[in-house]
């Protein structure tokens, strides 16, 4: 592994993963390749722009002839695909590009890989795959995959064509299934920036329903430092859970981040939940773990620490905000909070 071709890059865990390379392998190059949807920030990438093993290209994972050239101009010989549309909320408005980015562009990219004769395809996927876990139970790896939502289900598609290619070509392929990521550089339509940044304005913070929901909040270089490990000693056609084995309901997470922020608990409504909202997550990450990484941060310390990035890095999210941002705000939310109690 030594040219690695970072499909999204842009975008929030992409650009961290992008940066935690670059910091760790001092041979590795580095080629992000992203479409720079409403989600793709070149801000992100600001600390690495001028490092001369980074260079950024323009394009979409749909587009063949453009993600072979550019695979075949750096010598690429391994990629990593983040590339996909990752709103929950957002497929739920409008699943085409959903469909598009994560089902046929992840085949665009496995054909590539093919083609080409790459050595290794590693595919971003995400707990969501697996549907809502009763309690008392957690997902391993090779449990069936029963998504609910638009977004869950263009991901789950992915795995199973990624899936597919190792079985029928051999391609040597692997998959990790993050849990939810916080930190800096998320697109404050994802829950924990909305709310600070909210909260930092003094705004309403929209809970969904009664905010019991399940999640696993984890901090993102912990998800990356854990893609490093899996691109270094996975086992080829395997699958690896990355989370923290620490649940939290949504209603705790909001009380840490207005604690952290030193704001008052009135700030929270109760709003019209998300159709279909999966009410529990939960990872088990033994295999992942037996590989020797686990995360450096409890739940509460990433969102603190995700919390105090948001309050010091408002050059960041201001202009986003202001934005394409301020449309979707409406769209989402503006009914669910003026019928809020
Ligand atoms: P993001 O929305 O912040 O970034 C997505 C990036 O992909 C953007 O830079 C966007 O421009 C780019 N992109 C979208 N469509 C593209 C296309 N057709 N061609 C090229 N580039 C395209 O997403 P994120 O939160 O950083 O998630 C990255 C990956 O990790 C996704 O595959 C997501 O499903 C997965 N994941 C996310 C989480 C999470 O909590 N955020 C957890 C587990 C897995
Ligand atoms: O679990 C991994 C997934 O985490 C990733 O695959 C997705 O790309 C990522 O978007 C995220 O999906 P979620 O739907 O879990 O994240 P979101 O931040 O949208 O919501 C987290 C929880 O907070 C969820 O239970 C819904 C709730 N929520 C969300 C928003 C945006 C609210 O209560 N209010 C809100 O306004």
């Amino acid at each position: 592994m030594k040219n690695i071709l970072v499909t999204g890059g842009a975008g929030f865990i992409g650009s961290n993963f992008v940066i935690h390379m670059l910091d760790k392998y001092a041979d590795y190059n580095i080629v992000v390749y992203d479409k720079l949807t409403y989600a793709g920030n070149l801000d992100n990438l600001l600390g690495v722009q001028n490092n001369p093993r980074y260079s950024f290209v323009r394009g979409d994972i749909c587009d063949a002839q453009m993600v072979k050239d550019t695979c075949q101009e750096h010598d690429i010989d391994t990629i990593v695909n983040f590339a996909a549309e990752t709103h929950v909320d957002r497929s739920i408005m409008d699943p085409d590009a959903f469909v598009k980015t994560s089902v046929y562009g992840t085949y665009v990219l496995l054909e590539a890989t093919r083609e080409l004769g790459l050595e290794r395809f590693h595919q971003i996927s995400t707990d969501e795959v697996y549907g809502h876990i009763p309690a008392g139970y957690s997902s391993k790896e090779g449990d069936p995959l029963e998504p609910r939502s638009p977004y869950a289900a263009s991901k789950a598609s992915a795995d199973l064509m990624v899936n597919a290619y190792f079985v029928t070509y051999g391609l040597p392929v692997t998959i990790t299934r993050g849990s939810n990521n916080i930190g800096p550089y998320q697109y404050p339509e994802k829950v924990v920036p909305l709310f600070a940044t909210n909260a930092i304005d003094e705004e309403p913070l929209p809970v969904y329903g009664d905010g019991r929901q399940m999640r696993e909040y984890q901090y993102v270089v912990d998800h990356c430092e854990a893609i490093d490990v899996v691109l270094h000693k996975g086992v080829l056609g395997e699958a690896y859970n990355i989370g923290t084995g620490e649940e939290m309901e949504n209603m705790t997470m909001v009380e840490i981040l207005l604690d952290a922020m030193q704001m008052p608990r009135d700030l929270i409504r109760h709003v019209a939940d998300r159709p279909g909202h999966d009410r529990r997550y939960s990872l088990n990450i033994g295999k992942i773990k037996a590989l020797g990484w686990q995360p450096r941060h409890t739940a509460e310390e990433a969102i603190i620490k995700t919390v105090h990035w948001y309050k010091d890095n408002e050059w960041w999210w201001r202009k986003i905000k202001s934005g394409e941002f301020k449309a979707y705000y409406q769209a989402q939310y503006g009914e669910r909070l003026a019928d809020a109690e």
